[in-house]
């Protein structure tokens, strides 16, 4: 259900090419991995944390657009278990950043009646942010609009390796039978188990790969990788991206013909 059709319109009219957008069905499911903000820091001679400072407006925009036209989940990839490898000084500022980030934010979310979900090894987020980020989103508790995903400290392997342990527990107090375990008991125990599989990956900065991002969800997601930065990943491009999602042939192993006669 799109949102705020005055808003896509007044995009669609600087952008004469997203005007076919509204006309098809947008992805229930968008993910993204937002990456890049240390290459395009560097490219401007600025240290990686001003690079994280400005993906915040990126993360701002597609959680707008996401919201107008009407996507109904957005999963971003904001920090991964691998990222704690990173320099301490660079994970105390990510840490730092994302938890006033979210706060910052929490107006807008307010406003746009944006629900926050928090994805993640949470245990290992310093308290100061994980107070910060707890706050958000008990906050948009109530909220019905966009629910925002946030994967922070976060691994598919991690979130693998845990529903395969929390099942085993659950086999082992006779609670199921290890028979009983089929896909959807196995995504059942997932921490994305309420949330529909992402239609659409997008992954920013050029590199392509997945990076350990819901190997699980993303088995038959489309896929779409752009050289765009992060910090300079804007609506129009993040419309195009829609756009041509749009025009994808989704067959789920079928034929084209038996997807075109259903
Ligand atoms: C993405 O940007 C943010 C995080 C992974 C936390 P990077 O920091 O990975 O930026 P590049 O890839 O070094 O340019
Ligand atoms: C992926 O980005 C993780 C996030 C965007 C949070 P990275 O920059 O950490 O990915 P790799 O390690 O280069 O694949
Ligand atoms: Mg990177």
């Amino acid at each position: 259900m799109i949102r705020d059709r005055r808003k896509i319109e007044e995009l669609c009219e600087a952008h004469p090419e997203l005007s076919e957008l509204l006309t098809a069905q947008m992805p229930r499911h968008v993910a993204m991995i937002m990456d890049g903000n240390g290459r395009w820091a560097k490219q401007k001679g600025m240290p990686r944390s001003a690079g994280h400072y400005e993906g915040v407006k990126s993360v701002r925009r597609v959680t707008e657009l996401s919201s107008d036209v009407g996507v109904d989940y957005l999963t971003l990839y904001a920090f991964s278990t691998e990222n704690w490898n990173r320099p301490q000084e660079e994970v105390d500022t990510l840490m730092h950043l994302i938890g006033i980030a979210i706060e910052q934010e929490l107006p807008d979310l307010m406003k746009n009646n944006v629900r926050l979900y928090l994805i993640g090894d949470l245990s290992r987020i310093p308290n100061e942010a994980l107070n910060r980020l707890r706050g958000a989103e008990e906050a948009t508790r109530e909220n019905t609009g966009l629910k925002l995903l946030m994967c922070i400290s976060y691994s598919a392997r991690w979130e693998l390796t845990e529903a395969a342990r929390r099942l085993s527990r659950r086999v082992a107090a006779g609670e199921i039978s290890a028979d009983a375990i089929d896909e959807a008991v196995f995504a059942d125990h997932l921490a994305t188990a309420e949330f529909p599989d992402p239609d659409l990956l997008i992954r920013t900065a050029g590199d392509c790969r997945v990076s350990n991002f819901l190997l699980w969800q993303i088995a038959y997601s489309e896929l779409k990788f752009t050289d765009t930065l992060w910090p300079d990943f804007d609506k129009p491009e993040y419309g195009r991206i829609l756009l041509e999602y749009q025009h994808r042939e989704r067959r789920f192993g079928k034929t084209s013909e038996q997807i075109r006669t259903n």
